[in-house]
């Protein structure tokens, strides 16, 4: 009888086994056979969204090749849903130049955009150059709130179960990657490089996201390394080397009306280096709305010369003023920092600047060790929130 059972297990099984590798058919599709030229003069973004048409309406396990050499691309969109598609792989060796044409892009449009895609997987080694330094310039966001926003180089919007892992992005025009409303993420092995004095070249923007974990890249920009914005839950970044940037961010939030929450986030085994800030919770006054950020874990984390590297500021303000007639109303709790050791560039290495509307509650710090470079020994700041402190403490806790 158990031998019997045992047969049909084994028997069952294998014919489930070939069905399946049966019923899957394998395509392959290449740029090049779509019109590109490869010669980084010539515009290829026709021949790229061609590809892209013909891989998204096949039937089975879909790659499209983007072989080694220069393109050239405008605003391309990568749009899904691919019904029948059981998984596409981009398999981008080739560099990508974006077009600095600024008025190829129309209002709102980011450079390359892969938008309502399940089960996308891009990798293959190759470059998103967003060819930025020359829009810089045009760039007012950080001194004018009401600016006009420059492309992002690239945004997943609305995709499910993607993997990106093995890609670069170089000198975008603004934020390097971004995610909207993106369910089940993983990034990996991302290389994603500009000046540190580039605008707003935020390295990879997340919001209204569920499920995204980003690991093992190495991050060196102008503006925050990772920001992660209003509705989000499920983060996890771990393995993320930061420098030169703002840090890792959450926030800014509170700035808009019908903001979501953000919880359960976890930051670990990560290092910042020459970086203004090292992890920093940021929220607008005056927000219009409440919304709560909770559940959000700092551990295992090394500041090399960073300028603030715990850092709470719920009285946000990246211009020369803003309104400040009421308090944040973006409410924080249930915040760990575990294991932050290094060194900060000013002596107030722990600010804790919590709004007076609605207090920080249960903010815990275990196993910090923080020292100045100069003489003077570290110090901590704090407003409306007690803390709670274990293990290590340099800077000493707020009083
Ligand atoms: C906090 O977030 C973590 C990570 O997302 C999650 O595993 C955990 O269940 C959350 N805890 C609570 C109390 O929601």
């Amino acid at each position: 009888m158990k031998l019997l059972f045992l047969l049909s297990l084994v028997c069952c099984y294998s014919i489930g086994n070939a069905e399946t590798q049966k019923s899957l058919s394998y395509w392959n599709f290449n740029v090049l056979d779509y019109g590109a030229r490869a010669n980084g003069i010539t515009d290829d973004s026709k021949a790229f969204m061609a590809a892209w048409k013909a891989a998204c309406a096949a039937v089975g396990v879909v790659k499209l090749h983007i072989p080694a050499g220069t393109y050239l691309i405008g605003p391309t969109k990568f749009a899904g849903p691919c019904k029948n598609v059981h998984s596409l792989t981009v398999n981008m060796k080739g560099y990508l130049k974006a077009t600095t044409d600024l008025s190829q892009y129309v209002t709102g449009d980011d450079w390359v955009e892969f938008a309502w895609v399940d089960k996308l997987i891009l990798t293959g080694g190759g470059t998103f150059d967003g060819q930025g330094a020359v829009s810089w310039p045009y760039n007012k966001c950080p001194t004018n709130k009401h600016c006009k926003v420059l492309p992002t180089s690239v945004k997943f919007v609305a995709t499910s179960n993607t993997l990106v892992q093995n890609i670069k992005s170089l000198n975008s025009k603004f934020f390097h990657i971004a995610l909207v409303g993106c369910k089940n993420f993983w990034g990996k092995n991302i290389q994603i490089t500009a000046p540190s004095n580039s605008p707003n070249t935020d390295g990879i923007h997340i919001e209204r996201s569920t499920g995204v974990t980003i690991y093992n890249s190495v991050i060196g920009t102008g503006d925050d390394c990772i920001s992660i914005g209003h509705s989000n839950s499920e983060i996890l970044l771990s393995g993320i080397s930061c420098g030169p940037g703002h840090g890792i961010s959450i926030g800014s939030l509170g700035r808009y009306h019908n903001e979501g929450d953000v919880r359960g986030l976890v930051i670990k085994d990560s290092t910042l280096a020459g970086t203004s800030n090292g992890v920093r919770i940021k929220t607008w006054e005056n927000s219009p709305g409440t919304s709560k950020a909770v559940n959000m874990t700092f551990e295992n984390i090394v500041m090399n010369s960073v300028a603030n590297p715990i850092i709470i500021d719920q009285m946000y303000c990246p211009y020369s003023s803003c309104a400040s007639d009421a308090p944040s109303g973006v409410i924080l709790s249930d915040i760990f920092f575990r294991n932050i050791r290094g060194t900060s560039t000013t002596p107030v290495a722990v600010t804790l600047r919590c709004s007076r509307g609605v207090p920080c509650k249960n903010v815990n710090l275990q196993d910090v060790n923080l020292k100045y470079v100069g003489q003077l020994p570290a110090t901590a700041s704090c407003m409306n929130v007690k803390a709670s402190y274990s293990g290590t403490q340099i800077p000493p806790p707020c009083r």
